[in-house]
């Protein structure tokens, strides 16, 4: 009796762990409680960011690191000094060192193709971070901010500076775009003439140089430098005693450059004032710009948000869920259009920068001196 109960006990037992083994490998092995098919809490979570010479990435990454830490993941943040083959190989390292998500701001959202065919293999999935990946099928999901509208607000803010509305002009205004391989770029540039373009029509607008198709305009790599040498550039050959009353900047950066080429040109005084001038991001070197009068106004996205977006997309991923969506619409990446969640941007210039930028805990005042 005894030999009979304790047979039955030895095949309940093996019963058991067979079926603990069959769950296990239905989860995608491991054996452990944590792990799964989808990554599982405790996995790490991998995080390609383009660049540290911009602040908001800087913040991105913080931010994802301390909300995915928070939710029990473990994460791997690297940067790729805006150099593609940097960040294709940092990725391929991610890949193989067994990360099971990854979340990547492209430098060239062409340029990923092929190593992401490595994280499909190898069954790890991809959320696209603020920068679409363009031309592949291995991008699962897309967190960003309403980018047209970014575009839209940089652009009406101009408008209504000059007063266009109102049917003033003509003035003279110059355009900068992102960099080309972005796919942001066409976005901003998209949303700005969409605003812009019937003023340039009625010649309320004009533009010195001549330059507006977004292949004149672009700025590779955001480069705040080659702002610089392009509006110095302008300045020269097209404006002579002739003013520049505005300029659409995309981004904080290519507008500090700008600003640079104008000062050295005599711009910012009574005589010759500083155009009106866009910029993106609320960094805080903008920011104070904004405080002395130089730079007029920026678009802020909030990329404590953002990361938020995107550690709720990857928890939701790891753990077998569904991510939270909000388009499914715009964003066709030339292979297949990624569902994306999009947050809306928030034009911020000096009579509400307290508002959005400090009460908010963004910067703070000793960010501001
Ligand atoms: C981002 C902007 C940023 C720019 C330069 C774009 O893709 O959306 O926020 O200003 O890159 O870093």
């Amino acid at each position: 009796m005894r030999h009979a109960r304790a047979a039955q006990l030895r095949v309940t037992t093996a019963v058991t762990t067979v079926l603990i083994l069959a769950a296990a490998t239905a989860c995608g092995g491991g054996g452990t409680s944590s792990s799964s098919a989808h990554g599982g809490k405790g996995s790490t979570v991998g995080i390609a960011m383009p660049t540290k010479t911009s602040l908001r990435w800087i913040v991105d990454g913080q931010a994802m690191v301390k909300q995915f830490g928070a939710k029990g993941y473990k994460t791997d943040l690297r940067y790729a000094n805006n150099d593609i083959d940097t960040q294709v190989s940092q990725i391929h390292k991610m890949i193989a060192q067994g990360d099971k998500l990854l979340i990547i701001s492209a430098i060239d959202g062409e340029a990923l193709g092929e190593v992401l065919l490595e994280a499909r293999d190898a069954g790890v999935k991809v959320i696209a971070y603020d920068r679409l990946i363009l031309a592949s099928n291995d991008v699962s999901y897309y967190a960003s901010f309403d980018n047209f509208k970014v575009g839209q607000l940089q652009a009406e803010y101009i408008v209504d500076k000059l007063g266009l509305k109102n049917g003033k002009g003509p003035f003279n205004i110059e355009l900068f775009a992102g960099s080309p391989d972005d796919n942001n770029t066409q976005y901003f540039y998209n949303g700005s003439m969409s605003i812009l373009q019937k003023y340039i029509d009625k010649k309320q607008l004009v533009i010195g140089s001549g330059q507006k198709r977004i292949t004149q305009v672009n700025t590779l790599r955001w480069d705040p430098g080659i702002a610089q040498a392009r509006m110095k550039d302008i300045l020269a050959t097209s404006y002579g005693s002739q003013h520049v009353d505005a300029v659409l900047s995309p981004y904080d950066g290519i507008t500090r450059g700008i600003i640079a080429a104008l000062k050295a040109d005599g711009y910012g005084t009574p005589a010759k004032p500083l155009p009106v001038i866009t910029g993106q991001d609320a960094e805080a070197a903008s920011v104070k710009l904004i405080l002395s009068g130089e730079q007029s106004e920026t678009v802020y996205k909030d990329n404590r948000k953002l990361a938020r977006v995107a550690v709720q997309m990857g928890d939701a991923i790891l753990t077998g869920g569904k991510p939270e969506i909000n388009d499914t619409k715009q964003y066709d990446n030339g292979n297949k259009i990624v569902p994306a969640y999009l947050l809306p941007p928030v034009s911020v210039d000096k009579t509400n920068y307290k508002r959005e930028l400090i009460d908010t805990g963004y910067l703070t005042p000793a960010d501001l001196k």
